[in-house]
């Protein structure tokens, strides 16, 4: 079998060091430290953490605001999407120690709708409802406006023609082209500002660009958004595609007939998962 490694691979600057915070956070002092939410999203990772010593306080369909309701003392992480100002707001208010693990680009994103909100402008945001880093931009000011599709956009109704638009950091241009187009057709004086990260973008390129291949497998976790983006991107490509968390994931019947596979992974995968199966795919 023939195994391509697209590259790059490995952690993105922001999960590095939204990672390497909470180890030294997990060395220093081991009572009474947790996560608001997912550090990243990959299971493998929150393991690791939770061995050091570090709680994970994560429900589903609750905000980040919302779960802060569970710690009472102690010191609490900010994970790399971000978090609203009302929720630093509250953990000030409780008098937790804080600390801010958010990925800088995403912190230029926030800085940035800021900055166009105090300018007067009607702040529009293309992301996925209920993904942490799409919170805690909703989250700074009522008036921004989330836009997921066409009919999101046809419903807008702006009565000022200063209009700005950004986006979510992991999306692919595949979400945002389309919708941009539409934006412009619609409100001609827009200001966008293109805020997908580089690292999704040279992952994506990579994928976009991939050689021909029987299979190409993505690593990661499965909801992590810009692995999932990874996988959309090489769909597009029409190269068949699987999404595997891990090397137990691969069976018989996905690799049957394979003969060249490319394999990549999302920016918060454990390079050590995918040496793992290329390891077992070597083996084949
Ligand atoms: Fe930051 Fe992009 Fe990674 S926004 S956390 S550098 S995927």
């Amino acid at each position: 079998m023939i195994i391509n490694k697209l590259e790059p691979q490995g952690y993105c600057g922001g999960v590095t060091r939204a990672l390497q915070m909470a180890k030294d956070l997990g060395k220093e002092s081991k009572n009474d430290v947790y996560m608001l939410g997912k550090i990243i999203h990959n299971s493998h990772v929150i393991n690791e953490l939770e061995k050091l010593g570090i709680k994970t306080i994560d429900e589903k369909n609750k905000t980040r605001l919302e779960l802060l309701d569970s710690i009472d003392k102690g010191t609490v992480i900010f994970s790399a999407h971000g978090v609203s100002p009302k929720v630093y707001e509250k953990a000030t208010q409780k008098n937790l120690n804080i600390v801010d693990a958010t990925c800088p680009y995403v912190l230029i994103v926030q800085k940035n709708i800021k900055e166009y909100l105090a300018k007067g402008y009607k702040c529009l945001y293309i992301g996925t409802k209920n993904h942490p880093e799409c919170e805690g931009i909703l989250g700074i000011d009522s008036s921004i406006t989330l836009i997921e599709n066409k009919d999101d956009i046809l419903k807008l109704d702006i009565n000022t023609n200063k209009v700005y638009v950004t986006n979510q950091t992991t999306l692919s241009r595949f979400d945002t082209d389309s919708l941009i187009t539409l934006l412009k057709e619609k409100y001609s004086n827009i200001i966008i500002d293109n805020k997908i990260c580089m690292a999704t973008t040279v992952r994506q390129e990579a994928v976009l660009n991939q050689p021909k291949a029987d299979l190409c497998i993505i690593v990661g976790d499965k909801n992590s958004s810009n692995t999932n983006k990874l996988k959309e991107v090489s769909i597009k490509t029409n190269t068949n595609t699987i999404l595997i968390d891990n090397v137990n994931d691969l069976n018989e019947s996905l690799l049957k007939d394979v003969k060249v596979v490319n394999i990549t992974s999302g920016a918060s995968t454990p390079s050590y998962i995918v040496d793992e199966i290329i390891n077992y795919l070597k083996t084949l």
